[in-house]
């Protein structure tokens, strides 16, 4: 389908890969397997139909109180990730990776720096959130303006200095799975944006239910505070 409405962000909050593995008599690991190839999918998807930033919720900063095994799985995921999109890099679409890189390993992060570096020119944008907090990118944010020397600072500067700063707030922001709660995304940018929440697990979304979102999205009136 052909997007109609300008949608120039669209935002997933991938949550239910425990519960699609579960369902299955599986371990949580097969269903992480599941989603990180749904992840794939759903992106080219969004590319696909015209999308042009697509940022994906893959690991927050309150994930880390899962077992050990489960945190090692998602980073091996993750590693894999990262070596299948050094070699066969979509040329047109550029990766950012929002969090706090500190927690990962060297080997992860020069990984993560070198994606980010060989592709910002790119016209379209994968944001992958891992290790993100949406409390603490905006303390990060502040902290930074004060080491730079500002004393009084403004939504701008918060906006400038906030991890996705090269994106547009996200439109709309779709979470799987069943909640219905933000979960520390996005905290700042969040402000307007649409938000749509579907029992789907994540696993099992298909591209037509993203169809039938955005033409719901479509319907809805964004009035910015206006008339
Ligand atoms: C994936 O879904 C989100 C991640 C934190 C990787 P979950 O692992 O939270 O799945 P559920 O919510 O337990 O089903
Ligand atoms: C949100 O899912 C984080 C990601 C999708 C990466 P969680 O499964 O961690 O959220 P809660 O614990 O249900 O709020
Ligand atoms: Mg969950």
């Amino acid at each position: 389908m052909e997007v109609q409405n300008d949608i120039k962000h669209i935002a997933f909050i991938m949550d239910g890969n425990g519960r699609w593995a579960k369902k299955r008599m599986m371990p949580r690991e097969y269903g992480h397997n599941f989603g990180a190839k749904k992840f794939r999918e759903v992106a080219s998807y969004c590319y696909d139909i015209g999308v042009p930033y697509v940022t994906f919720y893959a690991f927050s900063t309150e994930n880390w109180k899962r077992p050990v095994s489960e945190v090692n799985a998602i980073m091996k995921l993750f590693m894999e990730y990262l070596d299948e999109a050094q070699k066969s890099r979509d040329k047109d679409v550029g990766i950012a990776f929002l969090g706090e890189k500190m927690r990962f390993s060297e080997e992860m992060r020069s990984k993560m720096k070198f994606l980010e570096n060989a592709t910002s020119a790119c016209h379209k944008k994968l944001c992958i959130a891992i290790n993100y907090g949406g409390r603490a990118e905006i303390v990060d944010a502040v902290n930074k303006l004060f080491s730079e020397g500002k004393t009084e600072i403004t939504e701008e500067d918060i906006t400038n200095n906030i991890y996705s700063g090269i994106c547009p707030p996200p439109d709309m922001i779709i979470r799987t799975g069943g909640e219905m709660r933000l979960s520390n995304f996005l905290m700042w940018q969040s402000a307007y944006s649409e938000l749509f929440f579907t029992d789907t697990l994540w696993p099992d979304l298909r591209k037509s239910e993203i169809d039938d979102i955005i033409e719901q999205f479509g319907k809805r009136k964004r009035r910015f505070g206006g008339v």
